[in-house]
């Protein structure tokens, strides 16, 4: 390669340096040294002095060289040297522009510069450092060229593979791992990759909610147009770029498919355990915690919502019944929450230790009320830290018996919200 030229690789690939000196993703490699690009993932590298090279291509990958204009690589690198490095960066823009790797190139670019180096991934669909629903983050100790060769050292699990109607907890969430990050990693840069959910009032309501909670050294915003002109409106701190022009935009089939080899390889291999809810309750569910109700008040809560009752308990006013169907009824000062009998199979739930942190995922087989019992599938190292476990907490997630999604419950997200709402509880350090 002659200085100056660019080459774009789709993976599976490896280049090495044999000589010369390489860019790619806002690290140098030198002569020995060598880059990975995954499977289906395409990055450009450029050549920073005459150099010789040798790629290894594996099943379906491509190496083509690239018109200047048709690369975005200078302008990436230009928008890297001219923000400061240090404190919080917020990458934001739409679906496949480029953020994850946007967030490499800035992460690597600091680590160049000798800095301690996190990130972290707040996009719950398709997460680069840790499964699906989670917020993630990872000290970044070498130059990755995607996010996806780090691993997750620190979670919170959000329930959900998207953000709507729960939005508040991811600010929240995002806060505490930079917090995190900061304070017991020391990391000089924390450099925050968003989901691409931007379209729409409540979209931008929490994008802009996140910034000011966040108060970021700077902002990078990826745009094609004028979609980020309402979520950026007022900030000062923005540093505008295009996405790839060539970049691979993937269809939402294609997306849920990467989530579901996702889910597998977080609870793989599987085990069946069995959890006592008197030691180990579920965070959100008030079922294992309440008090159970009498014969004479399921009598009168089963006339009121027309539905046989299985299981009842109360707590303050209110009672949560597994019934025939989803119901919500107000039966003279009790407001009843009624669970279908066996809401609960193929629920994805996080079992978090003390300070509001994921242990792990699971899968909710069965919960046996009677017995204070719940029979969850999770992996065998999930169940060696269990004694770290404060609660569980239950998603709106479904999976199939192959670990797929199968559907969102949106009936559980309205449960969850009403009763955090009517508890006043907060998630995270502190709450019960
Ligand atoms: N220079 C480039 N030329 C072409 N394609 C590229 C280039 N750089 C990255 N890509 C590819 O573009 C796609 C989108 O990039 P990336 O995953 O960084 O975007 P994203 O905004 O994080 O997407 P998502 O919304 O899926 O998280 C990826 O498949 C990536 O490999
Ligand atoms: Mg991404």
């Amino acid at each position: 390669m002659e200085a100056g030229e660019i080459f774009r690789v789709e993976g599976p690939a490896k280049v090495d340096v044999v000589e010369g000196e390489l860019y790619a993703v806002g690290a140098i490699y030198r002569a020995g040294q060598s880059f990975t690009v995954l499977r289906a993932r395409k990055l450009a590298f450029k050549a920073v002095s005459r150099s010789k090279i040798s790629v290894m291509l594996g099943p379906g990958a491509v190496l083509e060289r690239a018109r200047p204009e048709e690369e975005v690589i200078d302008e990436w690198e230009s928008l890297a040297s001219s923000i400061e490095l240090r404190g919080v960066i917020v990458i934001i823009g739409a679906l496949d522009v480029g953020k994850s790797t946007m967030t490499a190139v800035l992460a690597n670019k600091a680590l160049m510069g000798n800095k301690g180096v996190a990130v972290v991934d707040a996009d719950v669909g398709q997460n680069d450092l840790g499964p699906p629903t989670t917020i993630s983050a990872s000290r970044v100790p070498r130059p990755v060229t995607h996010l996806r060769q780090l691993q997750a050292e620190k979670s919170i699990f959000v329930q959900s593979t998207s953000l709507e109607r729960i939005w508040d907890r991811a600010v929240e969430a995002i806060k505490r791992l930079v917090d995190y990050a900061k304070s017991q990693w020391g990391s000089d840069v924390v450099i925050v990759n968003t989901d691409g959910w931007i379209a729409g009032e409540e979209a931008v309501a929490y994008k802009r909610s996140l910034l000011s909670a966040l108060a970021p050294t700077g902002i990078v915003a990826i745009r094609i147009g004028g979609e980020l002109d309402e979520i950026v409106k007022g900030f000062t701190n923005v540093a505008f770029a295009r996405p790839p022009p060539a970049a691979r935009t993937r269809s939402k089939e294609d997306r849920k498919i990467h989530r579901d080899m996702s889910y597998g390889r977080f609870i793989f291999p599987v085990k069946e355990i069995s959890i006592d809810l008197d030691k180990l309750p579920f965070c959100n569910l008030v079922l294992s915690k309440g008090i159970i109700i009498d014969n004479n008040l399921m009598g009168i809560l089963s006339r009121a919502i027309n539905s046989r009752i299985f299981y009842a308990v109360q707590s303050g006013n209110l009672v949560y019944a597994i019934t025939e169907g989803w119901a919500i009824k107000r039966v003279g000062n009790v407001r009843v929450f009624g669970l279908p009998e066996g809401f609960e199979r193929g629920l994805l739930v996080g079992f978090e230790d003390s300070g509001g942190f994921l242990l792990g995922l699971g899968v909710l087989k069965r919960i046996y009320y009677e017995k204070r019992k719940a029979v969850i599938y999770a992996s065998a190292k999930l169940e060696r830290s269990l004694d770290k476990a404060r609660c569980i907490r239950v998603g709106y997630v479904r999976l199939n018996e192959n670990f797929e999604e199968a559907e969102k419950v949106t009936q559980l997200l309205r449960y969850d919200l009403y009763s955090s709402e009517r508890d006043g509880s907060v998630r995270g350090a502190g709450s019960a």
